[in-house]
């Protein structure tokens, strides 16, 4: 989601996209409407007191013109009354209706945009791993924040704008002609000169507040980053080099939003000064008519005290229609999100996988990742891993080994061929009931924030303070926890920055384990962690794969040796299989990569 670059267009075809404002309004409006259906009793209850609330504002200046033609000129005291009854009345209808309409808004406003948070929420859990690693997460995050916000203003603040201004535009331009014919056309002359204005400014108007929204998610997006990897800033100590780039980002949002300072100040003065001299030209025309007595004072002092209405409602659409441009633009990214399938769903037949046994079956498997190259990652793999048994996966970087773990995990569906699991092909059952009875421990584990037994539990739901104990202690986490203060409460940092990364390792291995799963996939679980830690994950690993299906994939030749099954992939393909000394036997492959490591490794991996 680069910042969209505006094709080149010759000069007329831009000013007519631009006059169009942003593409695929029906849709947009569609999907706003569908936000508002659960409450569209109130929202028909809100454009009611909507209608109220106008009309009351309309009725000041023909009551004025009443009190003072039918009341004070000739010296009614009576008519004087009752008219001044009514605008009291009218201000309670105003007050009443308003606050009424302000509530409503703000009622089914905030309801709906808490229901698309927390849509988008829902579909964020849904979208695939893959997904995440092309997407920056401050983009995303951007979406849940500066865009609902701008849709915030555009549900609360635009819509309720749009038809009040409207309303009040033609209640106005009504009253006016009541008022007086004559009058009321000489205004309406302005109107073309006002039209041409607002279609200047919507043309100019248009792709700013675009830029002001990327330049906005540029620096939401920079910060998270920056954040996230400030250790890494830190340690090379590029401080300055992130002021510079952030100091641009802010200096390119200040710039854009000048440009809407200095539209805005030019514009709405502008519609200013255009109505104070149509209310000159009135007091001139219309008091000369009043002197003559073609037309009686109050009709003159009406008409200039409506004037503000019929203008107010023109500038007020216009700035609304920076308020639209931001709201659809925000709504455009919003959708976009939402249109962004998961690669995986569970299919409409997909059935509960009962309790397993954990026997692995790959059958033919072919998987290429979705890019421009198309290249095969996995070309035919095609061997099986009995039930309890552990396979080591082996082969150089880029051989495909992750890939294979991630089909075991369901993370992606093989492009041809089928993943089973005690025979059920992966594709027929429900992702849930084949993740909860498998454990994955990362190269990269990731603490949340919250506690060292949170953290342990985070895989099963309601897991026990024994379980999580149990689990804990099998990977050897209790020595390290009698060195913290809390015990197994220690609080852990967003990134349990407080652990090392080998302590950090066996709460991931512990994590997989509480649940007590069927099938253990490691992908490169040690490669962080010292030799002595090293050790400890071996012992624990023993205990752990008793009885388990595991997926191995490591790079020490101890852990390996341990596996029952070596599989070594060159180029997405299976070149070798068997037993670690039928292999040595075999002289191939791996007997060739056990020589190197015996060479390079020296005594530690003995
Ligand atoms: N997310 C991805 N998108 C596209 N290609 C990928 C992705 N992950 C891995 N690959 C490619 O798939 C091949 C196998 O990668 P991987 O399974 O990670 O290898 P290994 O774990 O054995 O080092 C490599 O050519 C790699 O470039
Ligand atoms: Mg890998």
């Amino acid at each position: 989601m680069t910042a969209t670059q505006t094709p080149v267009l010759s000069r007329s075809a831009d000013v007519r996209r631009r006059m169009r404002g942003t593409g695929d309004r029906g849709r947009k409006l569609k999907g706003l409407i569908r936000l508002l259906r659960p409450y569209r009793g109130r929202v028909i209850l809100m454009f009611l007191t909507l209608f109220a609330a106008t009309a009351a504002a309309i009725a000041p200046a023909p009551l004025a013109k009443m009190a003072i033609d039918k009341g004070i000129t000739p010296k009614d005291v009576g008519a004087l009354d009752q008219t001044v009854a009514l605008f009291v009345a009218s201000a309670v209808v105003y007050l009443l209706a308003t606050s009424a309409q302000t509530w409503l808004t703000g009622w089914v406003g905030q309801r709906a945009l808490a229901d698309l948070r927390m849509e988008l929420f829902q579909h964020l859990q849904t979208l695939s791993v893959e997904f995440y690693s092309k997407n920056r997460s401050g983009v995303i995050i951007s979406r849940l924040t500066n865009d609902v916000e701008a849709l915030d203003s555009l549900v609360s603040d635009g819509i309720v704008s749009l038809f009040q201004g409207t309303l009040t535009l033609f209640g106005t331009a009504a009253v006016l002609l009541y008022l007086d014919t004559q009058l009321a056309l000489a205004t309406f002359a302005v109107v073309p000169i006002l039209w041409i204005g607002g279609l200047l400014y919507r043309i100019a108007s248009a792709d700013i507040y675009r830029r002001t929204r990327e330049k906005i998610a540029a620096i939401t997006s920079y910060l998270q980053e920056t954040l996230s990897g400030i250790r890494v800033v830190r340690s090379f100590g590029q401080e300055p080099r992130h002021m510079t780039e952030f100091a641009q980002l802010n200096e390119a949002n200040r710039g854009e939003n000048m440009k809407t300072v200095y539209l805005n100040a030019s514009y709405f003065p502008a519609v200013e000064m255009l109505s104070a001299a149509v209310t000159a030209g009135i007091l001139l025309v219309g008091g000369a008519a009043a002197v003559s007595g073609r037309l009686t004072v109050g009709v003159v002092f009406a008409f200039v005290a409506a004037l503000n209405n019929f203008f107010d409602p023109i500038s007020q659409l216009s700035q609304l229609y920076t308020t639209y441009q931001s709201g659809m633009a925000a709504l455009d990214k919003i959708f976009e999100l939402l249109d962004t399938e998961a690669d995986i769903v569970d299919q409409p037949t997909a059935v509960d996988l009962p309790h397993i046994e954990g026997r692995l079956t790959f059958d033919q498997i072919q998987f290429g990742y979705a890019g421009p190259d198309g290249a095969m990652a996995l070309n035919g793999i095609t061997f099986e891993v009995p039930a309890g048994t552990s396979v080591a996966l082996v082969g150089e970087t880029g051989a495909g080994k992750s890939t294979l773990a991630k089909l075991v995990a369901r993370f992606h569906d093989p492009t041809e061929g089928r993943m089973l699991v005690d025979g059920h092909d992966l594709r027929e059952v429900t992702a849930r009931s084949l993740r909860s009875q498998m454990g994955i421990v990362p190269q990269e584990p990731f603490l949340f924030s919250g506690t060292l037994a949170d953290n342990i539990g985070f895989g099963l739901q309601g897991a026990t303070r024994e379980q999580i104990v149990e689990a804990g202690t099998l990977v050897g986490l209790d020595t390290v926890v009698e060195s913290f203060n809390e015990g197994w409460d220690a609080p852990v940092g967003e990134r349990g920055v407080q652990l090392s990364s080998g302590q950090r390792q066996l709460v991931a291995f512990a994590r997989a384990l509480v649940s007590d799963p069927r099938i253990l996939v490691l992908d490169e679980a040690t490669a962080n962690v010292d030799v002595h830690t090293e050790e400890r994950i071996e012992e624990a690993l023993e205990k752990l794969l008793v009885g388990r299906t595991a997926v191995i994939i490591a790079h020490r030749l101890s852990t390996i040796r341990t596996a029952d099954m070596i599989v070594v992939l060159e180029h997405g393909r299976v070149v070798e299989s068997g037993s670690h000394d039928e292999l040595i036997e075999a002289g191939g492959h791996f007997s060739a990569l056990h020589r190197d490591w015996m060479d390079h490794a020296g005594p530690l991996s003995k």
